[in-house]
């Protein structure tokens, strides 16, 4: 009987080797990896610029100093982050749901600057912002809240891809400060913001004044073929909260901010012990020059075309949704059961939202890893949707 806080329905597998998207458990198995650990894994495993990188931070004997020093390669991590996301200031955090926190206290103090008591922040249904009280909070999902009430209060909640209910609330509400989006839901099933909805949403927040939040968790950091979604939609937000691909595997948060956000935090304002810490940042650094050195916000828009282009269609799979790396298959009814069936065949996926077969492989995938990806998912769908006609 394991000691481990059984908060996690874990699949009775082990990894203990990875090689590029190559995973091996303890039998000495081999799997083809389309997950990424849910979007970490940026770099697959055991990259050698990461590897070397890491090797020389363990060397010089300074993993940790502390935000009460002037940490350099947290400066160097910063700029890196501005120039990507094309933002202002970064506050380092640990996890997405620490970088969401971070965004939501920002959104609330630009309310009270602005003479706003109670501020409240527009989010979606469906979309997922972490487990912290104030993120479980803004999460659009019952089951993810049951149990934790009283609920942190000050959320507007509205459908997502729905501009006039957003305007609806713009109209009645004046103690809104922000949008909070996932423009790619991830845990809720990979629900794609449409471009044009984007948009409209920018400019509601412009003409009242209110921050664009978007929660690139998931879905940022390169996996859609361009570093961020909101740069397929054309402009800036406020506020980028990013955690999960920024370390390749070594926890990093952060909370990039500009435009309206900018200078909102002050010192004292929010802290963290680990945040922004030499070895953590080390790992964002060589992370994000790796994904320029290897050309892989391309890899990941052709591969994931490949992969997206290539899924099997037809009855029993109700739409294909996605963009770059992020690819969700819906079926017609729940197929938990695919996850192991995939684990026995070599392949990890996952299954979120109960019928959606979720797919975030690295971004050093290849074409032809791409494919094998395909040959080994075609059969488990096909398998599983025959069985509901002979059933
Ligand atoms: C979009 C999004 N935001 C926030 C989080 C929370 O991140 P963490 O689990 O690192 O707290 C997640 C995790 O799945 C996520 O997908």
């Amino acid at each position: 009987m394991s000691h481990v806080m059984n908060t996690y329905a874990r699949q009775p597998v082990a990894f203990v080797r990875g090689e590029g998207v190559w995973l091996w458990d303890e039998a000495g198995k081999k799997y083809l990896d389309a997950l990424a650990g849910i979007a970490v894994n940026t770099l697959g495993y055991g990259h050698p610029k990461l590897k070397r990188a890491l090797a020389e931070r363990l060397a010089s004997g300074v993993l940790h100093t502390s935000n009460l020093w002037r940490i350099p390669m947290q400066e160097a991590a910063a700029d890196r982050l501005a120039e990507i996301t094309g933002l202002d200031e970064v506050f380092f955090c640990n996890s997405g749901l620490e970088a969401n926190e971070a965004a939501i206290k920002v959104a609330r103090k630009y309310g009270h600057e602005r003479g706003i008591a109670e501020p409240a922040i527009i989010v979606m249904e469906k979309a997922f912002h972490g487990r912290s009280l104030a993120t479980l909070s803004a999460t659009g999902s019952r089951k993810v809240q049951a149990g934790f009430e009283p609920l942190v209060s000050g959320f507007v909640r509205v459908p997502l891809n729905d501009l006039d209910a957003v305007r609806q609330v713009a109209e009645h509400n004046k103690n809104v400060v922000a949008v909070f989006i996932e423009p790619i839901q991830g845990e809720g099933g990979i629900n794609v913001s449409r471009l044009e909805y984007l948009r409209g949403l920018k400019e509601i927040c412009e003409r009242n004044q209110w921050l664009f939040i978007s929660d690139e968790v998931q879905c940022g950091l390169g996996r859609t073929g361009k570093w961020f979604v909101y740069q397929h939609a054309g402009f800036l937000p406020d506020v980028v909260p990013l955690a999960k691909g920024l370390g390749s595997g070594v926890p990093v948060g952060a909370c990039v901010v500009g435009g309206r956000a900018k200078g909102v935090f002050k010192p004292g304002n929010h802290g963290s012990t680990f945040g922004g810490n030499p070895l953590a940042m080390t790992a964002l650094v060589t992370t994000i020059d790796t994904i320029k050195e290897e050309g892989l916000l391309a890899n990941a828009a052709r591969v994931g075309e490949i992969i997206r282009n290539g899924v099997p269609r037809g009855e029993g799979i109700t739409e294909v949704r996605g963009m770059g790396l992020m690819i969700g298959m819906e079926l017609a009814r729940p197929c938990l059961e695919l996850v192991r069936q995939a684990l026995d065949a070599g392949l990890v996926i996952n299954v979120t939202a109960e019928n959606v077969i979720r797919m975030m492989p690295p971004l050093i995938m290849s074409e032809a890893e791409g494919r094998m990806v395909l040959e080994r998912l075609a059969p488990l769908v096909q398998g599983f949707l025959e069985k509901r006609v002979a059933a």
